[in-house]
């Protein structure tokens, strides 16, 4: 039954949340450990926060830029990276994270997956306010210099109220996909959160992996509670027939 199930599966969307990244150390933004001297996320991740105090919310995303050298891709993001070096199918990856672990889970000298996408940005770009230019980052831009055309250089996350990046080729990928699964996150932060409603309506199977069932958990067909650091190779060795 596995086996008609996996051969009728071709294209496949990922979705990846914070919980991907919990066991690599990487705090979550809902759990007991969310808060960040005391701020909930959503009081430094706007716009608003940003032109009310720059220095903090600078502060915020140099302490999350500076804590990435400390972590490592976990198995969850090593399977993951496997399975888009093998799936012949579709496959994009779509994760809210704005860590790098999934980048540097694929094999070194391999570059950047191209079936990798960052919805709400990465913490190692910087984004000038002005011009809307990016440019790679590594370090504090707590007083860095302005970009080129004199704008203040701000974290390249997207903040609440603001167009997560590459919804075009997220909604084509769900449309046409026959499998959508989603991996680690809570299900509260949208338009993540309805992208299991859209697979749905294109007919794909839906596959729910979480420590705990998501806001959303009784849209998925099937729903696999525990840490993605096991699941995730568990399910990705059954598709792949290892
Ligand atoms: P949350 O912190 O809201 O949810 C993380 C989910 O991961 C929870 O449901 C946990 O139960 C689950 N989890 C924790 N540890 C896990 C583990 N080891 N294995 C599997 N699951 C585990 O994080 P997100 O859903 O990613 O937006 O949050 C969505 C967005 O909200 C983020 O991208 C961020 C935030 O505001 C922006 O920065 C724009």
């Amino acid at each position: 039954m596995a086996g008609m199930v996996a051969a009728v599966i071709r294209n496949i969307v990922i979705l990846t949340g914070a919980g991907i990244s919990a066991e690599s150390g990487v705090p979550t933004f809902r759990g007991p450990d969310g808060l960040w001297e005391g701020h909930r996320v959503e009081d430094v991740a706007t716009p608003q926060a940003f032109r009310r105090d720059p220095v903090l919310v600078q502060r915020f995303y140099d302490a999350r830029r500076a804590a990435l050298v400390h972590v490592e891709p976990n198995p969850a993001h090593l399977a993951l990276a496997r399975l888009d070096r093998e799936w012949t199918g579709d496959l994009l990856i779509v994760t809210q994270n704005v860590d790098d672990l999934h980048d540097r889970a694929a094999e070194p000298g391999h570059g950047r997956p191209a079936r990798l996408v960052h919805m709400h940005g990465e913490l190692k770009s910087a984004l000038c306010g002005r011009c809307g230019a990016t440019q790679p980052w590594d370090g504090d831009l707590t007083g860095a210099d302005p970009c080129g055309c004199g704008g203040t250089l701000r974290p390249d996350i997207v903040w609440f109220g603001e167009m997560p990046y590459h919804m075009d080729r997220i909604d084509a990928a769900i449309a046409g996909c026959d499998l959508f699964v989603s991996i680690g996150t809570s299900g509260a932060v949208y338009p993540a959160a309805g992208f299991v409603d859209a697979a749905r309506h294109a007919g794909a199977r839906t596959l729910e992996i979480n420590l705990e069932p998501s806001a959303g958990t009784q849209l998925f067909d099937e729903a696999r509670h525990g840490p993605a650091g096991r699941l995730v190779p568990e399910w990705v060795d059954a598709l792949l027939g290892g």
